[in-house]
């Protein structure tokens, strides 16, 4: 990952970090507009989930640059999301709620090379969970 993308992905979170309840609670609502048949996977009170998202979000827009760090607690969070009924497809809507999202947030700040930043990151860490999600249905086979 360059500096130069997570300068920018780190920037532009720094501005939704204040307005993180609110900007969760917009995810959700996109998410669920992109596909219902999602809400069912979500157990918990989702204030409590959209604060455990974002959370996690900040914690990997932290470690971008320490990928050694980052990657196991991905691969970690991928196999705990395989027992929560989460299939590789699911990611790609994820990816674009989020994408979305962050664009009502951030408003003119969300420039296109921010969302060409966030696009390129969002992908390398749907990859890292999608391939540990895979990996996790092999062992499961066996
Ligand atoms: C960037 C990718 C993602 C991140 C950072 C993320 C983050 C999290 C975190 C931190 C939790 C709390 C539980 C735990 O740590 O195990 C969680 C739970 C959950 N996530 Fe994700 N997630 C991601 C992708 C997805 C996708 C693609 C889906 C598909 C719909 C999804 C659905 C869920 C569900 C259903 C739960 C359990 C909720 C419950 O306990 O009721 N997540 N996620």
């Amino acid at each position: 990952m360059d500096h130069d993308t997570i300068a920018i992905v780190r920037n532009s979170w720094k501005r939704v970090e204040p307005i993180a309840p609110a900007a969760a609670a917009l995810f959700y609502d996109n998410l669920f507009d992109a596909d219902p048949g999602l809400k069912p996977l979500f157990k918990s009170e989702m204030t409590h989930q959209g604060e455990r998202l974002m959370k996690m979000i900040g914690a990997a827009v932290d470690k971008l640059d320490d990928l050694p760090t980052l990657v196991p607690v991905l691969e970690g969070l991928a196999r705990r999301h395989v027992d929560y009924g989460v299939r590789e497809s699911h990611y790609t809507t994820v990816g674009a709620a989020l994408l979305k999202t962050l664009g009502q947030g951030l408003g003119d700040d969300f420039t296109p090379a921010a969302r060409d930043a966030w696009t390129r990151v969002y992908g390398l860490i749907a990859e890292v969970m999608v391939a540990a999600t895979r990996e996790q249905g092999t062992a499961a086979a066996r």
